[in-house]
């Protein structure tokens, strides 16, 4: 896709003053500044402009107020009023071949996106294809491409099944000290009765969190579980919906389906299936989920809306995500953020809170909840000794629930 490749360009230039342009003055710039705002990081300003001042469109405001963005404070300004000298790039917005009053030396890039002005509908679909560019354009910005991301990824979790030591996401991810998985567990709020009736050896002590608090499981519920590693969440989830429920785990590193499935047969499991994929292309049929738990997964992936998309889609009308996650609280450092340990060790991968609030309610949750939790700098703490990482980012319940 064309625009793909420009934003992977664009990426490598490391932009600080981004300029949305669109002489049609129908709301396109104004809705791409406020998304960029609440997507970007603090340290990229981000201006739009038109022809000429106008008032921002009613229906951009009521779009963006549908996905938690208020625009509707926003100064319209006029192309005339912009130092082109301080801006780096210009993405024009006009449906038309190129917006013809730009004539700046920054890097320029052309969206063509169509004139919203008929209605709601158009402004949401405009919005929504919106969210899918920058979301994708500042997602792990700083680091390399998104398949290296995912390659090393795989690589990080295929050493962790395979090898004894438990590393990962949990009370000792990235640190030198062996971890009890269970003790950490315990911890994090699991049950005794939790973790001692699961096969040994699917606790690999990786969560940042316990999804299955607040899943509210009933018996013969079928539930999906993003990332499910070794099937730790898997089994005790399979034990709450019983027989006559179902447990999906989706994993896209072989090495942790293997394991998990050897943990299913280990346990006697007829009600657990593990299947290999990515949760960015769910391998499960549309509106078949009716809980989808995830335990600190989301973070590692590089297309976070499209996860969310895809979890709208396999769940039933009603479905609800219980999902454990962590969340980035403010800008990490820069030795932190070039590190791939700490993408790998579920650090420098995570959205903000209201990135993720706008991720959902594109991809059409409602009831969205999302909660953080301040005792896991306790945990955090030592994923990077020495690092202070627990300022940055935090433990996070997400919940929501497909209308
Ligand atoms: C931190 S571990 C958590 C495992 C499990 N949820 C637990 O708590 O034990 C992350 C897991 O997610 C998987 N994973 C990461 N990104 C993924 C993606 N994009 N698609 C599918 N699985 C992914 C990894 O292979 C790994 O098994």
């Amino acid at each position: 896709m064309k625009w793909k490749n420009e934003a992977d360009e664009l990426k490598k230039i490391n932009p600080k003053h981004i300029l949305f342009l669109c002489v049609a003055n129908s709301g396109r710039s104004q809705m791409a500044e406020g998304i960029a705002k609440a997507l970007a990081p603090a340290s990229v300003k981000i201006s739009s402009a038109g022809s000429r001042p106008s008032q921002v469109n009613p229906l951009a405001i009521e779009a963006l107020k549908e996905i938690g963005i208020d625009i509707s404070l926003h100064q319209s300004k006029s192309i005339d009023s912009i130092n082109l000298h301080q801006i780096d790039v210009v993405i024009t917005l006009c449906s038309e071949e190129i917006c013809p009053v730009f004539s700046g030396k920054a890097v320029r890039l052309h969206w063509a996106l169509p004139d919203p002005s008929k209605d709601l509908k158009s402004f949401i679909k405009v919005r929504d294809e919106l969210v899918t560019r920058l979301s994708y354009l500042f997602n792990s910005s700083k680091l390399d491409s998104k398949e290296k991301i995912k390659a090393e990824v795989k690589k990080a979790y295929s050493q962790i099944a395979t090898s004894t030591k438990s590393c990962g996401c949990s009370s000792s991810c990235c640190g030198s000290t062996k971890i009890d998985s269970k003790k950490a567990s315990l911890d994090l709020g699991y049950s005794k009765e939790d973790v001692e009736n699961i096969p040994e050896g699917s606790n690999m002590g990786l969560g940042c969190g316990n999804p299955q608090i607040f899943a509210s499981l009933k018996k013969g519920e079928t539930v999906l579980d993003l990332g499910s590693g070794g099937g730790f969440d898997c089994f005790i989830a399979a034990n709450e919906v019983g027989k006559k429920g179902q447990v999906i785990g989706i994993d896209m590193t072989p090495e942790m389906i293997n394991l998990a499935q050897k943990n299913a047969k280990k346990g006697n499991y007829s009600n657990v299936e593990f299947r290999l994929g990515e949760i960015e292309h769910l391998p499960v049929a549309d509106a078949v989920v009716d809980v989808i738990i995830s335990n600190c997964v989301i973070n590692l992936s590089t297309d976070k809306l499209s996860v969310f998309k895809e979890a709208f889609r396999v769940l039933k009308k009603g479905g609800r995500l219980a999902i454990s996650d962590v969340i980035k609280t403010c800008e990490l450092p820069k030795e932190v953020e070039q590190k791939i340990e700490a993408y790998t060790g579920c650090i420098s991968g995570a959205s903000t809170l209201d990135e993720i609030k706008i991720f959902l309610s594109t991809a059409g949750f409602n009831k969205i909840r999302l909660t953080p939790k301040d005792e896991s700098r306790e945990f955090i703490k030592n994923w990077l000794p020495g690092s202070k990482i627990e300022d940055y980012v935090q433990s996070v319940m997400i919940e929501a629930v497909k209308p």
